[in-house]
């Protein structure tokens, strides 16, 4: 008998959600962690501590916005910047504190320390040796390194240390319009910073729905951060505290610098697979780093499993999740299932962006007859009352049979009104379902609503 039914490698969101589940499925789990505290990336250096300082600074630029248009008079605040990582460090514990929690509570063992897998069915973390019934790898992902460009994280920083930097820049470069870059830089942006953001394509946000693109491009540019887009950086130098970046633009092959105090590399992530001792165990890997899996989560090695940003798929918390319980109910026996039709993207600026399904771009390449429902925030009481009257959510049915395609919103709450949407995914829904459907009022749901409308006979505050 193993010591243990599964060991998880890895306490991020894929893994630590992953052991609880096999918990409550009766097997008998443990957790290797090298941090000091659980929850992964996502918990402590990416998702969460980003979220209190862009909540931090929208109050701030709230404050100096739109109070006095409410009747709120007085002094805006001022930023005292300590205090605020002081808040960011707190919402941080007490999330860390809930997993140990969890794990107490479910019984499952922590592994203090970096594991490896010396055979099939063992795990080694420090000297012992443990053995398992089942092995999961959930190590997650880190910054990929970008040529030319050093990271120091005290002038030169990833996500990580743009979440501790000792004061707010003056001057700041963000490389990449992707989400890291784009949620940071606006954070910076509102507290003060001058912003620039370079990015090797034409349009921010790859991958994102083209008119999403270009509101949001748009939106951000009204709030401050400036764009050199079609930008290829070639290398970021650090003299005297400063960075000097140097980009070669794309149309024309002139290149010119930007000076700053801070550069945030924020170019995308790769798998974090190293020191597990996969290339002696003969596990498959795919070209771009990531772990071959099967559609059980299996890898090419009996007994190992992997999940997350060790895997192919998006490289988010949430999809890490629900490979997690997946793949627990696939170790206990049962029937374990993700849709990867139906996850949605985030991004937490202000608006927010959200979207999830096939983009009308998608559609358009896979032939796919279509119909867009969309429908302005403007048109929206709720919205309009609060001053985010900015974007819209549009919707993307099949022509035929009005079921819903996908859906891209960008605007006030977008991060929760679009799992209305991917609830009436999973139901495959049509958009004529949604539009059947009371709404609330006045709430910016309605706005889901009459995109919906759209899709058919037409929205009525439109
Ligand atoms: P990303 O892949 O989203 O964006 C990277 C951007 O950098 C791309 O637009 C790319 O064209 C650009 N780029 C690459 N090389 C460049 C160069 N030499 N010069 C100029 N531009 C260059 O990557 P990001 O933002 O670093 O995020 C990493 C991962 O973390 C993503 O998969 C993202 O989904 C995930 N994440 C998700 C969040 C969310 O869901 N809210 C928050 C933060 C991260």
């Amino acid at each position: 008998m193993a010591e243990f039914d599964v060991i998880v490698i890895g306490a991020g969101p894929g893994g630590y959600v992953c052991a609880i589940r096999c918990a409550q499925l009766g097997l008998k789990t443990a957790v290797v962690e090298g941090r000091d505290t659980l929850g992964g990336t996502c918990l402590n250096v990416g998702c969460i501590p980003s979220k209190a300082l862009l909540h931090a600074s929208h109050q701030l630029h709230e404050a100096g916005h739109n109070f006095a248009r409410m009747g709120l008079k007085g002094k805006a605040p001022s930023v005292d910047w300590k205090q605020m990582l002081a808040y960011k460090d707190e919402v941080v514990g007490q999330n860390t504190k809930g997993i140990e929690f969890l794990f107490k509570k479910n019984k499952i063992t922590w592994l203090k320390g970096w594991g490896s897998i010396p055979e099939p069915g063992r795990v080694k973390v420090g000297d012992e040796v443990h053995a398992a019934g089942n092995i999961v790898i959930a190590t997650g992902s880190e910054p990929a390194a970008l040529s030319g460009v050093e990271i120091d994280e005290k002038v030169i920083v990833t996500s990580t240390g743009a979440l501790a930097l000792p004061k707010i820049p003056r001057a700041m470069v963000v490389i990449g319009a992707g989400v890291i870059g784009l949620e940071l830089g606006s954070v910076y942006a509102r507290l003060g910073s001058k912003v620039t953001v370079v990015e090797y394509l034409d349009a921010i946000t790859p991958g994102m729905d083209g008119e999403v693109q270009k509101t949001f491009q748009r939106v951000l540019k009204k709030q401050g951060l400036d764009f050199v887009t079609g930008a290829a950086v070639q290398g970021a130098a650090v003299k005297g505290g400063k960075a000097k970046v140097t980009y070669r633009l794309r149309k024309d092959d002139s290149e010119a610098t930007l000076e700053a105090d801070c550069v945030l590399v924020a170019t995308g992530r790769r798998p974090f697979t190293q020191g597990l001792g996969l290339e002696a165990l003969g596990v498959q890997m795919e070209e771009r780093g990531q772990i071959r899996i099967d559609e059980g989560w299996r890898t090419s090695v009996t007994g190992i499993f992997a999940i997350g940003d060790a895997v192919r798929g998006p490289m988010l918390a949430h999809k890490a999740e629900d490979e997690g319980m997946a793949v627990a109910e696939v170790i206990a026996g049962r029937h374990g299932h993700v849709n990867y039709g139906v996850i949605p993207g985030v991004i937490y600026t202000a608006p927010e962006v959200a979207s999830v399904g096939k983009t009308e771009e998608q559609l358009k390449e896979e032939g796919r007859a279509y119909k867009v429902g969309k429908f302005s925030f403007m048109g929206n009481a709720r919205a309009k009352a609060v001053f985010q009257g900015e974007g819209f959510v549009k919707i993307l049915a099949d022509a035929e049979t009005d079921r819903i395609l996908g859906a891209h919103l960008i605007g006030p709450a977008a991060g929760e009104l679009i799992h209305e949407i991917c609830v009436g995914m999973e139901f495959g829904a049509a958009a004529e379902d949604i539009a059947l459907t009371c709404h609330a009022h006045p709430t910016f749901s309605e706005a889901v609503r009459e995109a919906a409308l759209a899709c058919g006979d037409g929205p009525i505050h439109a």
